[in-house]
């Protein structure tokens, strides 16, 4: 009741006001309610154009949304921890942001550690879509993303989500970032029709370079920066690589094309036949030969300079100890899975050899690995031994996990 008062007293005051007004211009009452009765409709129907406008507009632009929304695509999704639980189902296309870009993946290889995540024997942090090792061309650029534009070929660094600010990521090495989620492990990955990632994580591919083996960039980084950024592998040296899987094979083609003697070792013949296949010089299966004898053999009895351990199996580990020289190199990329592994302490002590660990890899390790691609230096497609669509992603897993296959790749 209070309320009403008071705002009844405003009016009758404004009213009183009006009134007065009106008296000194020359225009009657009448006239006056005429002509703020017709204002008043103009202004009406123009709020009624004003809203209907609004709304459509509104309306559309939901429309739109909906429509991004609804935009599905397949991908093959590890949706929570534990053995199995991967599917291939229908997920959303990517949305990106200003410093992103979308990328229509064009190859996706399958890595040690997807099938490691499928078994649930890899950090990882579900639900997200798989994938890390892919190549693919740049169908959207985000509002703030300069020197890329649609249509460029491109492969990707893994590196997502570091934080740029740590110790490391300051001091150029981003991939051992505590922070860092790559894709297919912390973020949405490309084993799907579209993946969105940071631009500054771009490398552009030469159209000489097949999107099979740029999909390879990954790991090869991998084995560029081990190899030859951190151990530096030499012409004329002696290499053993144990382990002829895809990491094992790419370390030997490295090793080649520095100019080593490269040993390699593998307990499957067809992968041996791979790496034969590949130019190294000697191949040996540890079930059929003695291996220290037949490297002792080929080194009159000194050893081997570097030893890449690429299998990540306890007694191909100590045996790197018994192959190496004194004052040797062994650099460790095989993850053994294991939380704690053997190894000859003292045979260690005694031989010091220098024993780089590796993880993952930076920018100049990426760099180098398309130049030696597009040059020839390695050849990623050879070591390729499955093409198959995404949808037949469980044929492929099986096909690794068989020995079957070395490289697979999938084609969304
Ligand atoms: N350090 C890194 O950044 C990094 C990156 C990628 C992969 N990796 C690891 O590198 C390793 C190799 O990767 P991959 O994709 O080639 O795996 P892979 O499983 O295909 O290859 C391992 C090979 O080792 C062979 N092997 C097993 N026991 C052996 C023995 N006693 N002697 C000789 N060979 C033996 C296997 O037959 C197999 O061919 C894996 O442990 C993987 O997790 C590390
Ligand atoms: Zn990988
Ligand atoms: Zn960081």
């Amino acid at each position: 009741m209070r309320s009403r008062g008071w705002r009844g007293s405003i009016g009758a005051a404004r009213t009183a006001k009006e009134a007065s007004k009106a008296s000194t211009v020359s225009e009657t009452r009448e006239e006056k309610a005429a002509g703020e009765e017709s204002e008043a409709g103009t202004r009406w129907s123009k709020r009624c154009k004003d809203r209907t406008k609004y709304t459509f507009l509104r309306f559309r632009e939901r429309g739109r949304e909906r429509g991004k929304r609804k935009k599905i695509m397949k991908a093959v999704v590890k949706l929570q921890k534990g053995k199995g639980f991967v599917e291939y189902k229908d997920m959303p296309e990517p949305q990106i942001t200003e410093d992103e870009v979308l990328i229509e993946v064009k190859a996706v290889a399958i890595c040690g550690s997807d099938i490691h995540i499928y078994h649930d024997a890899h950090p990882m942090w579900p639900p997200m879509i798989m994938g890390h090792e892919f190549s693919g061309v740049i169908v959207k650029t985000g509002s703030k993303v300069k020197n890329w534009k649609v249509g460029d070929r491109i492969s990707s660094e893994t590196k997502t989500k570091s934080c740029g600010l740590c110790f490391f990521c300051q001091t150029g090495n981003a991939q051992i970032c505590p922070d860092k989620r790559p894709f297919g492990i912390g973020i949405d990955g490309a084993m799907a029709k579209y993946v969105a990632g940071p631009a500054k994580l771009l490398h552009v591919l030469p159209d000489s370079i097949s999107f099979e083996a740029a999909s390879l960039c990954e790991p090869i980084a991998v084995c560029v920066h081990g190899l030859l950024e951190r151990t530096k592998v030499t012409a004329g040296e002696t290499v053993f690589v144990s382990g002829a899987g895809p990491i094992g094979l790419i370390s030997a083609m490295l090793a080649k094309a520095a100019g080593a003697f490269v040993i390699v070792s593998d307990l499957f013949d067809n992968k041996l036949k791979k790496a034969k296949e590949l130019g190294v010089d000697v191949i040996i299966n540890p079930k059929n030969e003695n291996v220290a004898e037949k490297v002792n053999g080929l080194t009159k009895n000194l050893g081997v300079d570097l030893v890449v351990e690429c299998s990540g199996a306890a007694p191909a580990i100590k045996t790197a100890f018994e192959l190496v020289r004194r004052h040797g190199k062994i650099c460790a990329l095989g993850l053994s899975g294991k939380p704690s592994i053997e190894m000859p302490w003292d045979v260690a002590i005694f031989k010091a050899p220098k024993v780089t660990f590796c993880f993952s890899s930076g920018w100049s390790a990426w760099e180098t690995t398309i130049k030696m691609i597009e040059r020839k230096q390695i050849f990623p497609e050879k070591i390729i031994t499955h093409k198959l669509p995404l949808e037949k992603w469980k044929e492929a897993f099986e096909a690794i996990e068989k020995g079957e296959a070395i490289k697979v790749i999938l084609m969304p």
